[in-house]
């Protein structure tokens, strides 16, 4: 059984809109998969589902991590099972800053990790971890004292998303369009970023519209996604036969909602 394995997975909006249709997915460690798809083909509703985003309802299927249905626990208990999002559009924690959400995350999943008894790591340790991350994602020294994404440019958050990943070190990562708003050095930076932590304990799948990050983040397996479906998968060069030919030779109708 693979790390993650989604089954027939269908989730619907609170007013009952079937977004995901259907979705068989399974991502080990050591690989990388991506998920590409136009706008609106429900790409972010199927990364919130898999992190139990309230609003998106799970209406049928399965999400094994590790082989345990996962689909019924909540977002923290995710994260403390080795799953992490990284979302398209990361919210501002004001109030917060970027290093004391970070070490709170990490104890958070230590004390999950020790059976619920608190296992606070210890702050040299945190520190020296922190200072080899922020250097590696070249993330600015002084964000870690600022409130978490609050008033962070596009390119800051994305690179803090990364941080958060490189230090949680998760079984599964789920990057939402990581790639957006990414001038070409800090999409360098954060590319290598994924490719140091995918191996033997970490797998990823990364979903973007564009081809543009599977030039850094060369994608074991692609899956194309419109409509809600899964309707073609392949290897990387499946990634740039779309970019040739773009989503409608898939059956996209140009609103990422399939002919209906
Ligand atoms: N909370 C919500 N309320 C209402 N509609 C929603 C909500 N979340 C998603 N949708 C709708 O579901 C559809 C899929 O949206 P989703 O964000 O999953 O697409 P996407 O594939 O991630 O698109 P993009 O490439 O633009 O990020 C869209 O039509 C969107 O408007
Ligand atoms: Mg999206």
């Amino acid at each position: 059984m693979a790390q993650l394995e989604i089954r027939n997975l269908h989730v619907a909006l609170e007013d009952g809109t079937e977004i995901v249709k259907g979705v068989d997915l399974k991502v080990d460690l050591g690989q990388k998969h991506a998920v590409m798809g136009p706008n609106g083909s429900g790409k972010s509703t199927l990364a919130y589902a898999l992190m139990g985003h309230p609003a998106y309802v799970v209406t049928d299927g399965q999400i094994l991590l590790d082989g345990e249905d996962i689909a019924e626990l909540g977002a923290d208990e995710r994260a403390q099972r080795g799953l992490f999002l990284a979302f398209q559009y990361p919210h501002a924690i004001p109030g917060v800053t970027v290093t004391s959400f970070l070490r709170s995350a990490i104890n958070a999943n230590r004390k999950a990790a020790s059976g619920g008894e608190d296992d606070p790591v210890p702050i040299p340790e945190f520190r020296t971890n922190l200072l080899a991350a922020m250097e590696e994602l070249k993330v600015p020294r002084e964000l870690a004292s600022r409130y978490l994404n609050d008033g962070f440019s596009g390119g800051e958050k994305k690179r803090v998303e990364i941080l958060q990943m490189a230090m949680l070190k998760p079984k599964i990562a789920v990057l939402d369009e990581t790639d957006s708003g990414l001038d070409i050095d800090a999409l360098r930076i954060v590319a290598n970023g994924v490719n140091k932590l995918v191996g033997p304990e970490t797998g990823a799948l990364v979903i973007t519209h564009y081809q543009r990050i599977l030039d850094y983040v060369t994608p074991d397996f692609v899956h194309v996604f419109v409509d809600g479906r899964i309707v073609a998968e392949g290897g990387p060069e499946l990634a740039h036969k779309l970019e040739a030919e773009g989503y409608e030779a898939f059956g996209s109708n140009g609103n990422g909602r399939g002919p209906s």
